[in-house]
């Protein structure tokens, strides 16, 4: 069973976050939404599991993660967090629902937290929602921050590029990283932005930094479905693929359907 972690199986909290980031000890993050799912990638040994609002991609097919819904997130991190034993279950705040005032953001992170049962929460943006991320937090609800592409603001930005490649936005999201830290963020995801970036904020930084599409740092995330091959449409330079359960799947089935057409199943022990 190789790369299973047996030998630790305590849950993880954003205190053990911050003493592997101490001891050098890199953390493994992936995404889930579902019971069956969160149980395999738990016991599999990820550190921190993600219900990201990617489940509007992934899941229900949006072609951005503005469509997802505060209602949608409670059920998806409800489903995870049944099912996790050890990792940290965090999940993500859904677009417009922390943006209009702190009261209205500790409100609807207060809804998520007991509708759904997870850890903590994470929550795109820098100084532009500082204060909000100081209001939940307050309210006892840690909070992971994340940065460089943040796919809620795609219609911002025109689109799903590479961030921070030039001096004046790499600067403006160091000074954010710090300010995320200073307002008590436990970690922060820096997706899609230029390697040496994501070094410098790692060694900034006291909090864990989690990449992707940002080159080595203290930990990876990916999103399951992309990592596993389940999606062909999908192959962005940093994706490193672990399965191809597209072909698997797809075979499975064809061989349910002309088993079911040819009669063979079900045959006299597959019956009663
Ligand atoms: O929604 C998501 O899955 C995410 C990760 C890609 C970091 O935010």
């Amino acid at each position: 069973m190789a790369g299973y972690i047996v030998e630790d199986t305590r849950k993880v909290t954003t205190v053990r976050l911050a003493e592997m980031k101490r001891q050098g000890k890199r953390i493994a993050m992936l995404t889930s939404y579902d019971y069956s799912m969160a149980q395999i990638v738990d016991q599999a040994g990820v550190d921190v599991i993600l219900i990201g609002d990617s489940a509007g991609n992934v899941m229900a097919g949006n072609q951005t993660t503005i469509p997802v819904t505060l209602d949608e997130m409670i059920y998806h991190g409800r489903c995870v967090a049944r099912a996790v034993k050890r990792a940290l279950v965090v999940c993500d705040m859904p677009f417009g629902t922390y943006h209009a005032s702190r009261q209205a953001a500790v409100e609807n992170a207060v809804r998520l937290m007991q509708g759904s049962g997870v850890d903590a929460l994470k929550l795109e943006g820098g100084v532009e929602i500082i204060e909000m991320i100081r209001g939940i937090i307050s309210a006892g609800i840690p909070v992971m921050g994340h940065l460089g592409l943040t796919p809620q603001s795609v219609n911002k930005f025109g689109g799903y590029g590479l961030r921070a490649s030039n001096q004046k936005e790499a600067e403006k999201l160091i000074s954010d990283a710090h300010a995320l830290q200073e307002a008590g963020c436990f970690a922060l995801v820096l997706e899609k932005i230029p390697a040496w970036l994501t070094t410098q904020v790692c060694q900034e930084l006291e909090i864990p930094v989690i990449g992707i599409g940002g080159g080595p740092a203290d930990g990876q995330v990916l999103v399951v479905h992309d990592m596993l091959g389940m999606n062909k449409g999908f192959s962005p330079k940093f994706l490193r693929r672990y399965a191809d359960l597209f072909t698997v799947i797809t075979d499975a089935v064809g061989n349910y359907v002309s088993d079911v057409k040819s009669g063979d199943f079900p045959n006299e022990k597959e019956q009663y």
